[in-house]
């Protein structure tokens, strides 16, 4: 069974939600949130920069909203205390709703591109908080957010982040972030729990799963709902769908965890948050 997660202000957030990004077809998206829908998922996890905001509000107009949890992020084009809310209302007005589940930055700005990077966080911060005080969302987060990221907005934030989305899979554990974050009470999501599509042919991987009759994809996920993430795998495909979602319908022993914990970088996004350059 699906579980929810609690965020520091109460909010219950699934443990499973489904990714969009590089899914921009109208038709496509609708097919494949509608199919989410019926299989149980409720949480749908977008960004500005994925240019499917319009795409996601076709999708859901004939949902009941108040059963859905989306989430958004703000560009890199964005940031500073009122870009961010100004670019918030573009995204609504997009969305077509009155309010966003979470809303996160979507990159700290990075120190290769600014000397300034701590302030600059801090100011597009002080907005994201103008938000939620607002209402127009119900929780603020971060992605891709290191322990160093964390700890210099720490210095000035008056509402602490509830999440962090960052690129989490066998391969790239993020063990430091995670015990951060664990111990700061900020939930994790993990982006990419496939390794974007590139893990899945390790050869561990595959022979663990054979062993337990799973799917490597489920074999992937349920590592990482295991460690206590939240997960928003991308399937283009209706007939994932469910494969994905009964990651919750088996365990991995404590040896065969820690046989993923060890298995060495194979695949994934990869991207640096201290060295960005193309992102704005
Ligand atoms: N905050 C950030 O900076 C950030 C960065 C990256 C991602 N994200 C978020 O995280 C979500 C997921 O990450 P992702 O899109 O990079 O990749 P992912 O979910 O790790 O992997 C998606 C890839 O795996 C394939 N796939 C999905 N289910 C499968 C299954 N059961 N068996 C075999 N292949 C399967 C998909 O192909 P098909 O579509 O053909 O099924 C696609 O190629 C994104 O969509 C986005 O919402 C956030």
């Amino acid at each position: 069974m699906m579980r929810l997660m609690t965020l520091r202000n109460g909010n219950k957030i699934p443990q499973i939600g489904l990714g969009t990004w590089q899914i921009t077809d109208r038709d496509l998206m609708k097919q494949i949130v509608c199919a989410a829908y019926e299989e149980g998922y409720r949480l749908i996890d977008t960004a500005a920069a994925y240019s499917n905001e319009i795409a996601v509000a076709k999708a859901i107009a004939n949902l009941p909203r108040e059963e859905l949890l989306l989430s958004d992020k703000v560009w890199n084009t964005n940031r500073g205390y009122e870009a961010v809310q100004e670019a918030c209302r573009r995204s609504l007005k997009k969305l077509k709703t009155d309010y966003l589940d979470l809303y996160l930055i979507h990159w700290p700005a990075s120190g290769k591109l600014y000397p300034n990077w701590s302030d600059i966080n801090a100011d597009t911060w002080r907005g994201m908080e103008a938000l939620y005080r607002e209402g127009l969302v119900r929780a603020i987060g971060v992605c891709n957010f290191k322990v160093h990221h964390l700890k210099e907005l720490e210095k000035t934030v008056e509402v602490f982040p509830f999440v962090n989305q960052i690129e989490i899979h066998p391969g790239k554990n993020q063990q430091e972030v995670i015990t951060y974050c664990m111990d700061k009470g900020i939930l994790l999501e993990a982006s990419s729990p496939l390794g974007n599509g590139q893990i899945l042919k390790n050869e561990d991987l595959v022979s663990l799963a054979e062993e337990k009759g799973k799917t490597v994809a489920q074999i992937c996920l349920r590592w990482e709902i295991q460690k206590g993430l939240i997960v928003i795998p991308k399937t283009a495909r209706v007939q994932r769908l469910r494969e994905n979602f009964s990651a919750f319908d088996f365990k991995l022993t404590d040896s065969e965890m820690e046989m993923i914990d060890n298995i060495p970088y194979c695949g994934g996004i990869g991207i640096d948050s201290d060295e960005v350059t193309q992102f704005g």
